[in-house]
């Protein structure tokens, strides 16, 4: 076994190693509007679905420089979000949209994608992800000086037809292939499901 003392390791080491150890984690493709009508767009891994109440929890870290990202300010700001899942067609189109550009370039028309308006929020959501949550911030913590975890609720959600199981009614994981993020190793590294698996309930509560 290889064992770590985490509180005598530098942070970038802690990073690198709990961010290998933690997988496969679900990134959040969050589009948030800025105060003159902009649309943000950039991916979250720091991620997890909260089901009882709805509700989706982020880490929000810090810019290089200390500053804020673009993502938590309009957060602040507006307090409305969509949280799309990307499946591996958008898989490039997600990792270009975590470049760090000026608040006033607009990832989405950047990439060249097509949004549709949200029904309970103003930031829209975009036509080809195969999932869109209409969020409302409901309550920021703060996590130290360089990190907030951002607690959003889930007002709306969208599915594509094509990922829809109507013998369930819900999303079927067999139609689509949602993506995911492994280590940072060089960068960020990613994964697709791969097999799933359905095991007898019968003994379960
Ligand atoms: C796959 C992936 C996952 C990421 N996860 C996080 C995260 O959980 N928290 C975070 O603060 N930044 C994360 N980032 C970095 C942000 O996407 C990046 O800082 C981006 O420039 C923020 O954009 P914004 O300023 O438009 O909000 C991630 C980047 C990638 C590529």
């Amino acid at each position: 076994m290889i064992t770590r003392d985490l509180s005598s390791l530098p942070k970038r080491d802690i990073y690198r190693i709990l961010s290998s150890l933690v997988i496969p984690r679900p990134i959040a493709w969050i589009t948030t509007v800025d105060g003159s009508g902009r649309v943000n767009l950039a991916p979250f891994s720091s991620f997890m679905g909260i089901f009882g109440p709805p509700m989706l929890a982020i880490t929000l870290g810090r810019r290089r420089d200390g500053s804020l990202k673009d993502t938590h300010r309009n957060l602040k700001e507006r307090g409305e979000a969509v949280v799309h899942l990307a499946d591996l067609p958008m898989l490039e189109a997600l990792h270009a949209s975590a470049a760090e550009v000026a608040p006033e370039v607009s990832e989405v028309e950047r990439l060249g994608l097509v949004t549709e308006p949200s029904l309970h929020v103003t930031p829209p959501r975009l036509r080809e992800a195969p999932v869109a949550l209409e969020c409302r911030l409901n309550r920021e913590l703060e996590l130290g000086p360089l990190s907030t975890l951002a607690l959003l609720d889930v007002l709306t959600a969208h599915a594509a037809e094509r990922i829809w199981s109507a013998d369930h009614d819900c999303a079927d994981a067999s139609f689509w292939t949602p993506v995911s993020r492994l280590a940072s190793v060089a960068g960020p590294n990613y994964g697709a499901l791969g097999q799933t698996f359905r095991l007898d309930a019968s003994e379960l509560p």
